[in-house]
């Protein structure tokens, strides 16, 4: 565990900024591009004292957050500040229905899996019931499963090696065991509860989930299979990270390390490059091509062009038949977050996870009205997907990528804006898009207007390949930065324009390390600080809640921090939650009023050494019966503000 035990002066936190000395230009640049109003908020003037106590002290005063902040660690256990109440609402294998059956570890099949909640929670949505009026207090969770850990779900699987041996049944029950749940949820006496005989639950899973392709791309020549000749239909969404809501209120479900379930060497179909470029090496982690034909791409060499888009379901109608909206491009979608531009347009930001991959912007054609709920379900099926450059003045250009402008022409192997969709890596590369540090989460800040997009590291990166927005060489803690649309605050944000600005919100790492080159508020506490910015999620307040993913290379649990974007706690990260070891956090989620959380804890107890029979953690459930479980869990604060529990 990392800890700070002396005084450090005034400012060091500034001086800590430059990653690349060898480049005074791109350190000026750095530095401008570190907002002026984190100058002015106190980066500069703060002093830091020395500190061993975890209650409410460093920076507070400049915070509008109140808690108790927590201190790093590394245990078994979940922790929240001494204000909140954490509650285990829905574990991995627990019932979505009346007559599903109770979890049994040691005898799981995909019938069983698929009326269950799944594995690997990550993407967490609150959508209040009724819609469109609802309240804090009820509504349907909804949720991805990401992936799954095969050696911590089956008793007979030590080692991720040991894949080789899932029988045919245990494949199903990790398809099973992908995709999305939704679940109602109502609270009851301060209590969190799933309600299992509502009409609205539902598992959507990779294993038997029929989906519908819309956009552009659907019925072209590349998506089609033998069991699909239109081209139009898909069974099953996978490797579900994060998503979005949309003002009509359905979910996005993004698709994104679709490349790790598709056996087959590419060099033996004809798009070989196409399939090589999105990381098919024909050595996947999952081994569902053993089984499934339609995951061995020699078998089935378009398929793989039927997973990698945004997907939309709508919650309030358990019989919706999903939808993946070509139009939004295929890459390995992190999530997607929705805005809506002046004239009503709808806006979906998506991030491409992996290391020189970029930010992508799409806009519908059609605007919303919020009077035609089945009208705005079209809203997704057209419009134009832009890449984002990065300036090194601190603008940002979105570049559109329109089949026929500019390089998108038959000579370079693009017959029509299909072909730029299925392949917008190779698109994006050929307008010059700017590679990043992984993009993660973006999130829209409901106050300001602003646009904040997570990357969460790259170590690959090269000092001789730096960008001012993507500084550090090696990066190994990721950044935040902060993108802002002309047009004002909150709803006058043009999220359609052409150019915005953009600024560093921070850079992650230890403040106290001069090597991890990070940048904070000067106010930061000894455990203010953190690593591998991933998911995130706004307050109504407009606060940033940052969850990470890779903490513990650090020597700390992954977890939840929170910052304010404005005023004098700007960037002073506080830490508010820790999972459990082996845990990365995913999926927060507030309710309309801000008196609930509802985060993710993903994969516990996945560390070295680590399996069904002696996990790290066997959290939540504490039973020698039972593995570690990916579970949601709702952080309340008796009824107060989360973060904010101290009145006044
Ligand atoms: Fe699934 Fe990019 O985290
Ligand atoms: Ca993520
Ligand atoms: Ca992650």
């Amino acid at each position: 565990m990392a800890q700070r035990n002396s005084t450090r002066a005034s400012g060091q936190t500034e001086k800590t900024s430059v990653t690349c000395a060898t480049r005074p230009l791109m350190a000026d640049i750095i530095a401008q591009r570190i907002s002026r109003r984190q100058a002015l908020g106190g980066i500069a003037a703060s002093s830091i004292l020395s500190l061993t106590t975890t209650k409410p002290a460093f920076g507070q005063a400049r915070s509008s957050l109140n808690f108790t902040e927590i201190a790093h660690g590394y245990d078994t256990d979940f922790h929240v500040p001494e204000e909140h109440k954490p509650q285990i609402l829905i574990r991995w294998g627990d019932p979505l229905f009346p007559d599903a059956p109770a979890f049994d570890p040691l005898r799981q099949t995909a019938s069983a899996q698929s009326r269950q909640f799944g594995y690997n929670n990550d993407f967490v949505a609150f959508l209040p019931l009724p819609h469109p009026t609802g309240r804090a207090d009820h509504g349907l969770l909804c949720v991805n499963h990401e992936f799954t850990n095969a050696n911590l779900m089956f008793p007979d699987i030590g080692n991720d090696q040991d894949r080789a041996m899932l029988s045919a049944e245990q494949v199903n029950t990790e398809m099973a065991a992908h995709g999305h749940s939704i679940v109602e949820v109502r609270q009851r006496g301060g209590n969190w509860e799933t309600v299992l005989d509502s009409p609205f639950n539902r598992r959507i899973t990779a294993l038997e989930t029929e989906m519908n392709m819309t956009g552009p791309a659907a019925g072209h020549a590349r998506l089609k299979t033998a069991a699909d000749p239109e081209g139009r239909k898909v069974i099953g969404t996978l490797n579900n990270c994060a998503g979005g809501v949309t003002p009509w209120g359905t979910v996005l479900i993004a698709e994104e390390n679709f490349h790790a379930y598709f056996a087959g060497d590419p060099d033996k179909t004809a798009q070989a490059e196409n399939h090589k470029k999105y990381g098919m090496r024909g050595k996947p982690r999952f081994q569902w091509g053993r089984f499934h034909e339609r995951f061995d791409l020699e078998k089935t060499p378009n398929e793989p062009n039927r997973f990698g888009w945004i997907v939309e379901v709508d919650p309030y109608n358990p019989r919706h038949i999903p939808q993946k909206h070509t139009a939004l491009g295929r890459f390995k979608h992190e999530g997607a977050t929705t805005a809506i531009a002046p004239d009503g347009r709808v806006v979906v930001y998506s991030g491409d996870d992996e290391r020189f991959e970029y930010l992508y912007r799409f806009i519908s054609d059609g605007r919303y009205d919020s009077e035609k709920r089945s009208q705005n379900m079209r809203l997704l099926q057209s419009g134009t997907l832009s890449v984002a450059r990065f300036n090194e003045d601190g603008s940002l250009q979105w570049l559109p990528l329109v089949w026929g402008e500019g390089p998108l022409t038959p000579e370079n192997g693009f017959a029509s804006q299909a072909d730029i969709l299925i392949e917008t890596r190779r698109a994006a590369d050929l307008l010059g898009a700017t590679p990043m540090d992984r993009p993660e989460d973006v999130e829209t800040n409901p106050v300001s207007g602003s646009v904040f997009l997570m990357l969460t590291n790259n170590t690959r990166r090269q000092a001789d390949a730096t960008h001012p927005a993507n500084p550090r060489a090696r990066n190994r803690h990721g950044h935040i930065l902060e993108l802002i649309p002309p047009g004002g605050a909150g709803r006058g944000a043009d999220h359609a324009a052409a150019t915005y600005q953009w600024e560093i919100l921070l850079m992650a790492g230890n403040p106290d390390e001069t090597a991890d080159g990070a940048r904070y508020h000067a106010g930061i506490s000894p455990h203010g600080w953190l690593s591998n910015p991933d998911n995130c999620a706004f307050d109504h307040r407009g606060r940033l809640w940052i969850a990470t993913d890779g903490a513990p290379k650090s020597g700390f649990a992954d977890g939840l921090w929170a910052c304010d974007v404005e005023g004098p706690g700007r960037a002073l990260t506080r830490h508010f939650l820790r999972t459990p070891r082996g845990a990365e956090l995913c999926g927060p989620c507030f309710t309309p009023d801000d008196r609930s959380l509802f985060v993710a804890v993903q994969h516990p107890g996945a560390e070295a050494g680590s399996d069904f029979h002696n996990p790290s953690t066997r959290w939540p459930d504490f039973s020698p019966e039972m593995p570690p479980r990916p579970a949601i869990v709702a952080v309340t604060a008796g009824g107060q503000p989360i973060g904010n529990p101290h009145i006044g």
